[in-house]
């Protein structure tokens, strides 16, 4: 699975020298030492495997074991990714997450922060087992399974967990306060500059299908039989794969906007097929408050906001096409407006 990986931060930092290693079901990982900007001691744990999978745009499953110590202080290679400026980089393999923590003390009980960072690929839809989409956000719903299950090794609180993100990362961020999937593994939420909703995501919501035949189209894949259509994406190398999804883009507004976006699945195993993401639009989870099931905004603080000059960057060269945004985008502005995010406890920052 080409996708994203998490970081976790222990935000309390202690001062103190601890040993080097962590034993975790998994095996023994063993970690550095290092003193953060201001002089405080921490210890680093550096790409431990939380997931694999088999072949590409498969839900992934849980790492498993190793043997021997597992050398966490090494840097890897993260993710692919199409650069949205140079040349793609990266690896498929890359469900790999990094630790930092002052004090792993199991009895240290410190908040957890979970940085899910931008990025793209990991969403092939074809309504069919072997790419039923989203497979990108089910990789970190496994990251936050993973933490439920370690961080208290490292002396994190597994009943404290905030999700924060930026760009694609508080795309993410907001999508699990919308899924079943993610209920129970986070208790507070920062989307920073993305929503669930946004529009160049939106749109695709109800198109993942449609978006699967473009790409296989984009690379002389057969398009009438789904499963040998993945098949043969699955064969190609990820880095043209990659640069072909920037044809699917309807905009000429983000890059990677159109192929590498979210979906509305539609192939299930059943009512209650635990590996669905998302069965419906998160627009109606929201308005139906059902999205206070996975994470309790009446206990929390969830916090959203934009930055200043917030697009520029995609302006340059004229590349914005205003004209071609759909009718939804002025219908979802006006809900975003009328939503008063105040009475649901939130707070608005920009
Ligand atoms: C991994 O190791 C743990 C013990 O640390 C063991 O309980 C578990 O069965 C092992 N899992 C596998 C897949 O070998
Ligand atoms: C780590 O946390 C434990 C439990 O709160 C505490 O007893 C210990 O002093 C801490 N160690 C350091 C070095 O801060």
């Amino acid at each position: 699975m080409i996708s994203k990986t998490v970081l976790i931060l222990a935000i309390y930092f202690a001062h103190s020298v601890f040993g080097e290693s962590v034993t975790l079901s998994q095996g023994v990982v063993k970690g550095f030492q290092a003193k953060s900007r201001s002089s405080k001691d921490y210890h680093g744990f550096k790409g431990i495997p939380y997931g694999k999978f088999e072949k590409r745009f498969d839900i992934s499953k849980p790492a498993g074991n190793w043997s021997g110590v597992f050398d966490a202080t090494l840097d890897y290679e993260g993710c692919l990714d199409i650069g949205l400026l140079g040349a793609p980089s990266g690896v498929e393999d890359c469900l790999k997450l990094d630790v930092y923590t002052p004090n792993h003390s199991a009895s240290a009980k410190m908040p957890v922060l979970v940085w899910i960072y931008g990025g793209p690929l990991g969403f092939l839809n074809a309504g069919v087992a072997s790419a039923r989409g989203n497979q990108g956000l089910k990789d970190q719903v496994l990251g936050l399974k993973w933490i439920q299950e370690n961080i208290e090794n490292f002396g994190g609180n597994k009943d404290r967990v905030t999700i924060f993100g930026e760009s694609a990362g508080a795309i993410s961020v907001a999508l699990h306060v919308a899924s079943p999937m993610a209920k129970g593994l986070f208790h507070s939420a920062i989307a920073q500059s993305g929503t669930a909703v946004q529009t160049f995501i939106s749109v695709y919501w109800g198109r993942g299908v449609d978006q699967a035949v473009k790409l296989a189209q984009a690379n002389n894949c057969p398009t009438s039989n789904k499963e040998y259509m993945v098949e043969c994406l699955q064969h190609l190398d990820p880095k043209i794969l990659g640069k072909s999804s920037l044809k699917m883009d309807d905009f000429g507004f983000l890059a990677d906007s159109g192929f590498t976006t979210p979906s509305i699945e539609t192939y299930s195993d059943g009512a209650d097929d635990p590996n669905v993401y998302l069965a419906e639009n998160p627009l109606d989870v929201f308005k139906a408050g059902r999205n206070f099931e996975t994470c309790p905004w009446s206990n929390w603080e969830p916090i959203s906001g934009e930055n200043f000059y917030e697009s520029k960057y995609f302006e340059i060269g004229d590349s914005l096409d205003v004209k071609k945004l759909p009718a939804e985008w002025k219908e979802l502005d006006e809900f975003w407006d009328s939503l008063k995010l105040k009475e649901m406890g939130g707070k608005w920052t920009s």
